[in-house]
């Protein structure tokens, strides 16, 4: 299992925060932001990461992570950019060589923060796709990827910031996929907003019958707006505190 952290964009809702700064490597508390989703990948067993980052930003990254080895001997990070924000589905192309050998592949976006352990559901995971779900507030479900379940919670659909939100179930940034992924997302055509979406590449899967979906418990902050990243802010101090 390899790992990576899409952490592009231009987080133009934080702007001015986000003139100077990447989204990312902001403040969560007593760490940059990318430190949460990183640590997950970690907490799995993961050592082969690749961050991917937005032109701008890259020598900033490289700065506050290095090559891995801070975050353990076997620890080893590739850097890549995006060069414009084209989706999360991209992710699985500018990574296509680096997972060359059929490799399985955590997607983590790097804004993500989740008090849950994934550990144990990337670990078991064998083949096809599994996402993972958190239900959410009424108004946060045009926000999101909202996922429709059946009563054995198999996945129905998947529908990318609906109008008319058909579950309370939001597809939170976390992703494992088999080596069929990258070309799946090759096959992808970019969305009426322009980006190759993860919801399409999920479907690619559901149609497959080959997603299935984990439902979190704990926290889960999309740390994307000034509302959630103060929220992220007030979680992290109040759990480094409890430690
Ligand atoms: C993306 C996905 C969406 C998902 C969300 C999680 O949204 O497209 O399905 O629910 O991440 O953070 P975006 O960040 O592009 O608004």
């Amino acid at each position: 299992m390899k790992g990576i952290i899409l952490s592009g964009g231009s987080a133009t809702r934080l702007r001015p925060l986000s003139y100077v700064t990447s989204k990312q490597l902001m403040p969560v508390y007593d760490k940059p932001m990318i430190f949460y989703p990183l640590q997950k990948l970690l907490d799995a067993g993961i050592t082969e990461i690749m961050i991917i980052v937005a032109p701008d930003h890259c020598g900033d990254y490289m700065k506050v992570l290095g090559s891995g080895r801070d975050f353990g001997t076997n620890v080893r990070f590739t850097y890549e950019i995006q060069d414009k924000p084209e989706g999360l589905a991209q992710a699985l192309l500018i990574a296509e060589n680096f997972l060359d050998d059929g490799d399985n592949v955590t997607l983590l976006l790097g804004d993500n923060i989740f008090e849950d352990d994934l550990s144990t559901e990337i670990k078991s995971f064998k083949t096809g796709a599994k996402i993972f779900i958190k239900e959410v507030p009424e108004q946060d479900r045009t926000r999101f990827g909202i996922v429709e379940l059946d009563s054995n919670n198999k996945v129905l659909s998947i529908e990318e910031k609906p109008q008319q939100p058909k579950s309370s179930y939001a597809q939170t940034g976390a992703y494992v996929y088999d080596s069929q992924a990258v070309g799946a997302a090759k096959a992808q055509k970019p969305s009426p907003r322009g980006e190759l979406e993860i919801t399409d590449l999920n479907l690619w899967y559901l149609q497959k019958q080959q997603l299935e979906a984990a439902i979190i418990s704990g926290e889960w902050i999309d740390a994307g707006t000034f509302e959630s990243l103060y929220r992220a802010n007030t979680w992290a101090r109040e759990q480094a505190l409890k430690k």
